[in-house]
């Protein structure tokens, strides 16, 4: 039998404008003195508990870390392996979308309505489902992992 859902037990999806708030924060952390392009990243867990983290580069430039990665560490480390929603913010009129490794990170621990906010200044700019971004994707069921719930 289905148990419906009370006001109470549902869920209510993130705060978008908190959530870009918090990006904003994390993006004006950014250590990207190579690239000056700083980048922040907000992640929900499943949870609703929040993670946020800002690129930081390095003088051997292969060693610099996305926001994203930072913000899933993070997520991890709280004991957290499921990921709602994530926001990316970066500067500048463009789509700053998730680069090709961080969408194979967020894919890790995504599933089918995994959201990812791509965000300016201004606020979100194009909401898109993770499997948009990266469709026919390799994840841990293709090596028999169950993801943890
Ligand atoms: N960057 C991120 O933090 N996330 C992305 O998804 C795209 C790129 C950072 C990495 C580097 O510090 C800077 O942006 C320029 O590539």
């Amino acid at each position: 039998m289905t148990k419906q859902l009370s006001q109470q037990d549902r869920q209510p999806g993130p705060d978008h404008e908190a959530m870009v708030e918090l990006a904003r924060q994390a993006m004006a952390k950014s250590y990207s003195p190579y690239s000056d392009f700083k980048v922040g990243a907000v992640v929900v867990s499943r949870n609703g508990s929040v993670f946020s983290a800002c690129n930081v580069e390095n003088a051997s430039y292969p060693e610099g870390t996305c926001a994203e990665a930072g913000a899933i560490s993070a997520m991890v480390m709280a004991g957290e392996q499921r990921i709602q929603a994530i926001y990316v913010i970066g500067a500048g009129d463009g789509l700053v979308s998730p680069c090709g490794g961080c969408r194979q990170r967020i894919r890790e621990f995504a599933d089918s309505t995994t959201t990812v906010h791509i965000c300016g200044p201004e606020g979100i700019r194009k909401s898109l489902l993770l499997d948009q971004l990266l469709p026919y994707s390799f994840g841990p069921q293709h090596l028999n992992v169950t993801q943890a719930d």
